[in-house]
């Protein structure tokens, strides 16, 4: 007999933010209250709140990994975290004070099953320790509890080492985790996150790029018009939100995942925030929610 809807995993939400690692430092550091900070923590209250009243039961987290975990010697463009557990990565300052990350197996290695199966290449690992990519994101929503609120699936992301995935097939790539979703025989609440972005660029001679309309635009889109902004080439957002911009290809992955793109409801915006600066990096956030 196959079972009802009601008793299968869904997506609830769909998270975006920026990862920023000073975020991660300024909170364990106890500098947040500084008046440099408080701006960007104040844009995570709602978020916070609201995440404590829809507590998912898990979370795909969609990062990449900044050569702390992979390095130029194994760039997978799609990686899966399989494993139980994921320490925080020392990134040269010991590994961040923060909870260690609880895997899903069960649901990792069912969606790499699936969408494997759907045509996408995913790299199997069950073996990672997670840089600020993951962790600064779980820290803006969730403060710093004793240990994070639910199991947390790591989705890793090549933006580092060209060749870099299309915002199109990060598109693609979302819709296929939602059928995957959709297709795990427990009745799980599961929210996707999109992190990275927005606009910055960390060397060169255009280190300290920020461009506030396009990352405004990028926000509408990702919102309204999912679909076009998948098809903008990815010079496009080296050229105009900077080198470490192309980060905000992974939000497309979260985005494709959501009912509308599967001709559902569209989702509703429940918080939006922009805020310059953090660090070298102009900070976005988003909270959308599907409808039952
Ligand atoms: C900064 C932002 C990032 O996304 C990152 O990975 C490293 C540094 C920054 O703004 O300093
Ligand atoms: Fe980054």
């Amino acid at each position: 007999m196959t079972k009802g809807v009601n008793e299968m995993a869904k997506i609830t939400a769909s998270v975006y933010t920026s990862h920023v690692p000073a975020i991660g430092a300024a909170l364990d550091l106890g500098k947040s209250h500084e008046p440099y900070w408080q701006p960007v923590f104040k844009g995570y209250e709602y978020s916070k709140q609201w995440l404590q009243e829809n507590r998912p039961d898990v979370i795909i987290l969609v990062f990449n990994d900044h050569a702390t975990a992979f390095s130029l010697d194994m760039i997978p463009t799609f990686a899966i975290g399989c494993a139980e557990s994921f320490a925080p990565a020392d990134e040269g300052w010991g590994p961040r004070p923060v909870p260690v990350v609880q895997g899903h197996p069960e649901l990792a290695a069912h969606i790499a099953q699936s969408v494997i199966q759907q045509d996408f290449d995913l790299t199997i690992v069950n073996k990672m320790d997670v840089d600020h990519g993951l962790t600064v994101p779980l820290s803006l929503l969730c403060g710093q509890p004793q240990a994070w609120p639910c199991p947390v699936i790591p989705f890793a992301v090549n933006v580092v080492q060209y060749p870099v995935p299309s915002g199109r097939r990060c598109f693609m790539l979302g819709q296929a985790i939602r059928r995957a979703v959709e297709s795990f025989d427990q009745p799980l609440k599961v929210q996707i996150w999109g992190t990275g972005g927005m606009s910055h660029q960390l060397q060169g001679p255009r280190a300290g790029l920020i461009n506030k309309e396009f990352d405004t635009a990028f926000l509408d889109r990702l919102i309204a018009d999912p679909e076009g902004l998948s098809n903008m080439p990815h010079i496009d957002y080296v050229r105009e939100a900077g080198s470490e911009g192309i980060e905000l290809v992974m939000w497309l992955i979260a985005r494709g995942a959501m009912a509308d793109v599967a001709g559902g409801e569209p989702p509703t915006v429940k918080h939006r925030f922009y805020h310059v600066p953090a660090s070298n990096t102009a900070v976005g956030h988003l909270i959308l929610e599907n409808a039952d």
